[in-house]
């Protein structure tokens, strides 16, 4: 049996990540995946990569990793992300951007994919917010070959990129409808079935909850787990003051938005 713990949106979080760790294998989990934004908004970049390397976990790659690689220009982004972008660029060590620089755009060696945000077009970070969104990134057959397409047999896949926790289901007997699962504690996983779930944010929630998001999947039982855990934001918020980022980043942790 495996219980894979998976995160994402850590965004230089290191309290957060450390207590969600923590919860995680109290709660079994020995394999941690990772669907990207390590970095960018929060003041540890270095030691999020050096844990996430420490813990041998799956991970892919994030818009924020994507912008301080230079993949794209960060004056397509917002002010703010864009300016955490730059600080992110001046702090992280060599070592930390081979790493990042390694991250591949979605991950598919386990029985569950993983990708920030689309599986279509995953360097485009596209939001998912409505079921039209996760059929068009996970699901439309595009004229290409469907190896980009999500296949029905009880496949999973992860996201995260909104920092909002949700589920989306769809099977092949109704191959343009992808449905929102409301309100769930524990997903079941059905055969015939494909799932999309967006885990949430460990480094900045933006659902109202402060508390950081993750689940734990369990390959035996076929269930996906959702938790939320307290950490100590207060200390993130003295280190980002300490290091001059931006007070809306910093006051926006402990709101949960
Ligand atoms: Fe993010």
């Amino acid at each position: 049996m495996t219980k894979w713990a998976i995160v994402g949106d850590i965004h230089s979080n290191l309290e957060a990540l450390d207590s969600v760790i923590a919860d995680a294998q109290r709660n079994g989990a020995t394999k941690f995946a990772c669907i990207g934004d390590l970095v960018g908004y929060g003041p540890d970049p270095n030691e999020v990569v050096e844990r996430v390397i420490e813990l041998g976990m799956v991970c892919v790659m994030g818009n924020h990793e994507h912008f301080v690689l230079g993949r794209e220009g960060a004056s397509l982004l917002h002010p703010v992300p864009a300016l955490l972008v730059e600080w992110t660029k001046s702090e992280l060590t060599e070592s930390s951007r081979k790493y990042i620089e390694s991250l591949a755009y979605v991950d598919s060696a386990h029985d569950f994919l993983l990708t920030h945000s689309s599986l279509s077009a995953p360097n485009k970070f596209h939001y998912c917010l409505y079921p039209e969104d996760v059929h068009r990134e996970f699901f439309e057959k595009n004229g290409e070959a469907n190896t980009k397409v999500m296949p029905y047999d009880g496949k999973l896949g992860f996201m995260g990129h909104t920092h909002e926790v949700a589920i989306y289901k769809a099977s092949a007997y109704a191959e343009d409808q992808v449905r929102m699962v409301i309100n769930p504690n524990e997903l079941h996983l059905n055969t015939g079935w494909a799932y999309v779930v967006n885990i949430g944010a460990v480094g900045q929630p933006r659902d109202g909850e402060p508390k950081a998001s993750y689940v734990i999947y369990d390959n035996i039982k076929r269930t996906v787990e959702f938790y939320r855990v307290p950490y100590d934001i207060q200390t993130t918020q003295a280190k980002m003051e300490a290091k001059g980022l931006p007070s809306q980043l910093i006051a926006r942790l402990a709101k949960g938005i």
